[in-house]
């Protein structure tokens, strides 16, 4: 094949040329990632560059979606206007092309037509695993635990890059605060630090230590920046921030993110304060290639550059595409705008030869740590695609993904986990039988009710001693998706009058020992475009979780869900409650262990559950304000007719053991700013059974030269503690913990007071103080 693609070089000398690069690249066994630059991968990005034609150039900054068939584009005009671009040598990359058969015969019309064979890079929205479904973001964040969620990104990059694809659009790792936010269960919720860490894992766990090998992909951090934020939780709203909220709570997880060498970053539909993300220079040049120092290239979010004109920040597409290369966006997803007027712009000087220059290096860079100059085709390997696509070990790290991400809200009876030998359970609910919905939104390859559903997991736990009663109850009423449908096409009808279910299900609920109910969302009405206002039971589900507990107490809520809903009435009568989210393939099995007590829960929150919409955006680190909220006046700062404080609080999760924390000791209480105090805090668990806890980090600095939040969370560790054994727990408490983006426009430490607290969730009540002094 590669002798192949040399023969069809029309000019001898390029061919020489890029042979000579495939032998360089060859002999360099180690791909650089993003942040460190190769001098050999510069020589010849540049060597390439200056061979380039204008058109080229612009070429490498389009970016079109493909409607394509198996083998090629479809004939419809707009593919036909694709197609010719493809084979000019026009378009840098595709998304949305998967597959071995289609990705390589769309690089063949590059790679046998155009003139300089820069190959494609095929990029993908694989956000929580590509045919293995691994639990949604915000689910499997749950877990705290960094190593399963870099292996589940690894796994998610090796049956991606086996199927032809190079690059994903992940992670999403926006701080968002607001349930209504529809986009909430992309992310880590709502903790600035939390997204950091999980981002970084994840970035880590779809590029390896090495782009080129053919079971790595590039990741993309996004949405830079701010989209998290949209006033009201509506999707693409307007944002209104401030600078230093930008740089104290939403910038840190990109900085990570861009340390950690993440290939690509995609920036926001959003404005802030009057400047959208496309167009924003302080954001995108100024910060993140400035500041920062960061090597990859920027893609636009899809349209986001014609989406100019609408935000009333362009006149028109030529004006959007000068504002956005200027403002440092490299490649354009479908807007058309960079291809149409990026040479016109050049002729009139509005944007300079050495930025479209920069952009385009910035491409072609990726294009050769991911080795594609090496081989176009390297991604596109039948067998790979066949065996290493939905395997059973990666079922079996999915099932592991799941269980861990589960978070026990309640037990007040102690109800579980159930015996194995029960007489009968009662599996009731419109989400118990459900094999779609736990995949969730963004399921890439996942296919269409693939996933092991809650009953189908209790039936093949139990043995056939135990009697299964199941019944629908009612329907969560979204219109089947089917493979291939667009979900954006859908109208929201969620709320079914249609009770006729409820007395069937209130008499197997009579006959069950206990019973489990599968309540909560369908899958689409978390993601993209799906903001809500209500985040309660839609349909008749809560008319059934009340008819079913009136007749059997023994009720296990399941709650499937991509957002923290308003599930107060169940917290306030309802003794067990277990969040499942949408924990994807492996759902049912992962939950039965936990039930059944084969897993004992060790997941926690990443995002506070509210009592009631009204407390949204709701967050445990906020400010303290003038006059704070406390149990003596609850007016301040709160509501007359509803708590301030969460109903479940960040950090929160239970287990089938208990743990209880002591001996808060620090090494020192007074340090220097570069000082680091020696904090130890010891974790008993004073239950019958081994189980994980995750021990939680929070600081406050009291007074600053901008107010500081109550607490935030700086450090955790998720440890496993056997039965009856105390384990102490050591933290370095170092300037990266204490420092800030402070009045002076810089991260610094300031001297002054600070409390810190330690336990198992954000209302820690393990306290000790110290100062940083001169
Ligand atoms: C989303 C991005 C996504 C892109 C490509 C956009 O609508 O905001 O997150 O990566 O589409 O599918």
């Amino acid at each position: 094949m590669k002798k192949q693609t040399l023969l069809l070089f029309p000019i001898l000398l390029i061919a020489i040329f890029l042979y000579g690069f495939k032998k360089f690249v060859i002999d360099e066994q180690k791909t650089h990632l993003a942040t460190n630059l190769d001098i050999r991968v510069e020589q010849k990005v540049d060597s390439v560059l200056a061979l380039m034609h204008l058109n080229e150039k612009i070429g490498q900054l389009v970016q079109y979606s493909g409607k394509w068939n198996a083998t090629g584009p479809s004939s419809s005009n707009g593919d036909q206007h694709k197609l010719n671009k493809l084979k000019n040598g026009e378009v840098g990359s595709m998304l949305n092309i998967t597959s071995v058969e289609s990705t390589r015969e769309t690089q063949k019309i590059v790679m046998e037509n155009s003139r300089l064979k820069i190959p494609l890079i095929f990029g993908y929205d694989v956000i929580h695993g590509y045919k293995t479904i691994f639990p949604i973001p915000l689910g499997e964040s749950a877990s705290w635990d960094l190593d399963i969620i870099k292996k589940t990104a690894s796994i998610a990059a090796k049956e991606a890059a086996a199927s032809g694809i190079q690059w994903t659009f992940a992670p999403m790792i926006d701080v968002s605060r607001d349930a209504r936010w529809g986009r909430i269960m992309e992310g880590a919720g709502e903790d600035t630090y939390l997204n950091a860490v999980i981002g970084v894992a994840r970035v880590q766990g779809f590029q390896g230590d090495d782009l080129s090998k053919s079971n790595t992909i590039a990741a993309c951090a996004k949405h830079f920046a701010g989209y998290g934020f949209a006033e009201a939780g509506r999707d693409y709203n307007t944002v209104n921030i401030g600078e230093y909220e930008l740089h104290n709570a939403i910038l840190p997880p990109f900085k990570a993110a861009a340390e950690a060498g993440v290939a690509t970053f995609m920036n926001s539909f959003n404005e802030i304060d009057g400047i959208p993300s496309t167009g924003n220079k302080m954001l995108q040049r100024d910060i993140l290639k400035g500041d920062w120092g960061w090597n990859g290239f920027v893609v636009s979010d899809w349209g986001s550059i014609g989406e100019l004109i609408a935000h009333g920040y362009a006149k028109d597409k030529k004006q959007a595409a000068e504002i956005a290369l200027n403002a440092g966006s490299d490649m354009d997803m479908e807007s058309y705008a960079y291809e149409a007027h990026l040479e016109t712009l050049l002729k009139e000087k509005k944007i300079s030869l050495a930025q479209l220059d920069d952009a385009v290096k910035r491409i072609l860079r990726l294009k050769f740590n991911l080795g594609l100059f090496d081989d176009p085709y390297k991604y596109c390997d039948e067998a790979r695609e066949k065996n290493n696509v939905y395997t059973k070990e990666h079922l079996a790290i999915a099932r592991d993904a799941a269980k861990k991400s589960i978070v026990l809200l309640k037990n007040e009876t102690k109800l579980l986990p159930f015996s194995k030998n029960l007489k009968s359970i009662a599996v009731i609910g419109p989400l118990a039988d459900d094999k779609d919905a736990p995949l969730g939104n963004w399921r890439a390859k996942g296919e269409y009710n693939s996933s092991m559903s809650l009953l189908e997991g209790v039936k093949s736990a139990v043995g056939n001693n135990t009697k299964i009663y199941y019944e629908k109850g009612g329907d969560l009423t979204m219109p089947t998706i089917k493979p291939g449908d667009n979900q954006f096409l859908y109208p929201l009808r969620f709320n079914t009058t249609d009770v006729s279910g409820i007395p069937a299900a209130v008499e197997a609920a009579k006959k069950g020992e206990v019973v489990l109910l599968a309540i909560g969302e369908d899958a689409f009405q978390t993601g993209e475009g799906r903001s809500q206002t209500n985040i309660g039971f839609f349909g008749v589900q809560q008319q059934l979780l009340e008819a079913v507990y009136k007749v059997n107490k023994n009720v296990v809520i399941v709650l499937m869900n991509g957002r923290p809903m308003d599930i107060s009435w169940a917290a306030n009568n309802v003794p067990t409650i277990l969040e499942c989210w949408f924990l994807g393939s492996e759902s049912g099995n992962a939950m039965a262990d936990v039930l059944f007590g084969d897993y004992n829960p060790s997941g926690k929150l990443p995002v506070s559950f509210p009592h009631n919409v009204g407390q949204e955006p709701l967050y445990y680190n906020q400010k303290n304000t003038g006059r704070p909220y406390s149990p003596s006046h609850v007016t301040y700062s709160g509501y007359t007719d509803a708590p301030k404080t969460a109903l479940y609080p960040f950090g929160f999760g239970l287990s089938y053991t208990t743990f209880e924390y002591k001996n808060l000791k620090l090494d020192k209480n007074t340090i220097s700013k570069t000082e680091e105090i020696k904090l130890s805090v010891e974790v008993s668990n004073t239950g019958t059974r081994d189980g994980e806890e995750v021990v939680q980090l929070y600081i406050r600095d009291l007074v600053g030269s901008l107010t500081r939040p109550v607490k935030e969370l700086k450090g955790f560790q998720k440890t496993m503690i056997k039965a009856g054994e105390t384990k102490t727990i050591y933290f370095a408490v170092n300037a990266d913990m204490l420092q800030f983006y402070t009045i002076n426009k810089k991260w610094e430490v300031e001297l002054g007071d600070f409390n810190v607290w330690v336990g198992g969730d954000s209302n820690a009540p393990l306290k000790a103080s110290f100062s940083v002094t001169e």
